[in-house]
C-alpha cells in the first residue's frame, strides 16, 4: 500500500523534475500577452461548445469572464488547462509555449492554477498544514511529511495566510473555516505554488456580503503580480473589481470592454435583456 503510494509520489518528481526548469527558463514574457486562445473550436457530441474563440490576457491583468450557464466558460478554462483538448485554434502561454503540447500536470508545473468552485481542501488537517502541503517546491507529500520546513518555507506559509486573511487560523483544522474562508484557503493553496495566471471560477458564490467585499480586495491586490481570470456570475461584484469584461455567448467571444461598454454593447443587450 505504502509502496504504491510512494511510486505514485515520485512518478510526480520526475515529472516535476523534468519540467520546471525547462518551462520557466522557456517562458518569454517579454510580449504583453501571456495568454493567447486563436480560433478554438471544440464540439462534443457534435455539439459546438466553444465555437472560433478569440481570447487574449494581458501580463497582470485581472479579467472577468462571464456568460448564461452553458455559454462555454468552463470549457475554455478546462482547455487552457490541458483537462479538454480543441478540435482546433492555437492555444499558445507567453510567446512560445504551446499549451496543447502539454498535458495536466505540465501546464500547472508551467505556472498556471485552477481554482474549482467548490473548495477542496483537507478539512483536517490545519491551515498551515494545507498551505505547506502545496508548496511549489515540495517533491511530494512524501517528502513533506519526512522533513523539515526551511525557516523562508514557513515565512511562505505565513506570509500567504496573512494574504488571505487567515494568518489567525494558521493552527486551526480547515474544517473550523467558514466557506469564505475556505474559498481563500484554497486560493491561498494557489499561491504556494506561485502561478504565472490564476484561473478562479466563482469565487463568490455563496459567500456574504462582506466576505465578497475581501475576496474583491484580496484579488485586486493579487492583480499585477499575477495574472488572473475570474469566471463570476455575480454582476456587483464583476462592477466591484472589473477592468476588462469578455462575455461568452455560444462559444465565441460576444463582446468585451468596460463594464459600462458592456452595459452599453448593441449585443448584449439584444442577447440579455431581448432587445
Ligand atoms: N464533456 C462534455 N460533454 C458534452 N457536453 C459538454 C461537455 N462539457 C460541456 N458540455 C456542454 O458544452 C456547453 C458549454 O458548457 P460549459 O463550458 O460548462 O458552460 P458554462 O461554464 O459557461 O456554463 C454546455 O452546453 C455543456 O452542456
Ligand atoms: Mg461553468
Amino acid at each position: 500500500m505504502m509502496q504504491t503510494q510512494t511510486r505514485g509520489y515520485l512518478r510526480r518528481d520526475r515529472v516535476f523534475d523534468f519540467l520546471a526548469p525547462s518551462i520557466s527558463d522557456q517562458l518569454d514574457r517579454s510580449h504583453g500577452t501571456l495568454l493567447y486562445m486563436e480560433n478554438v473550436s471544440v464540439a462534443f457530441d457534435g455539439f459546438q461548445a466553444i465555437n472560433d474563440l478569440n481570447f487574449y490576457v494581458d501580463n497582470g491583468e485581472l479579467r472577468c469572464l462571464i456568460g448564461a450557464n452553458g455559454a462555454g466558460k468552463t470549457t475554455m478554462m478546462d482547455i487552457i488547462t490541458g483537462k479538454t483538448k480543441p478540435d482546433t485554434g492555437r492555444v499558445v502561454y507567453g510567446k512560445n509555449v504551446d499549451l496543447l503540447d502539454l498535458n495536466e500536470a505540465q501546464i500547472a508545473i508551467a505556472g498556471i492554477g485552477r481554482k474549482f468552485q467548490k473548495p477542496t481542501v483537507f478539512e483536517n488537517l490545519s491551515v498551515f498544514t494545507n498551505l505547506e502541503l502545496s508548496m511549489a517546491d515540495n517533491k511530494s507529500i512524501w517528502w513533506t511529511l519526512r522533513s523539515k520546513l526551511s525557516s523562508s518555507q514557513c515565512d511562505w506559509i505565513e506570509q500567504t495566510a496573512d494574504l488571505v486573511g487567515l494568518k489567525e487560523m494558521l493552527t486551526k483544522p480547515s474544517g473550523y473555516l467558514s466557506h469564505g474562508q475556505k474559498q481563500w484557503l484554497e486560493i491561498g493553496m494557489l499561491l504556494m505554488q506561485k502561478p504565472l495566471l490564476l484561473l478562479i471560477d466563482e469565487p463568490v458564490a455563496g459567500m456574504t456580503h462582506q466576505e465578497m467585499d475581501k475576496t474583491g480586495e484580496l484579488l485586486l491586490s493579487l492583480a499585477g503580480d499575477h495574472t488572473i481570470v475570474v469566471v463570476e456570475h455575480d454582476m456587483e461584484f464583476v462592477r466591484s473589481i472589473a477592468n476588462r469584461v469578455t462575455v461568452l455567448n455560444q462559444g465565441t467571444v460576444l463582446a468585451e470592454g468596460t463594464m459600462e461598454e458592456i452595459q452599453n454593447n448593441d449585443d448584449v443587450r439584444r442577447v440579455y435583456l431581448g432587445e
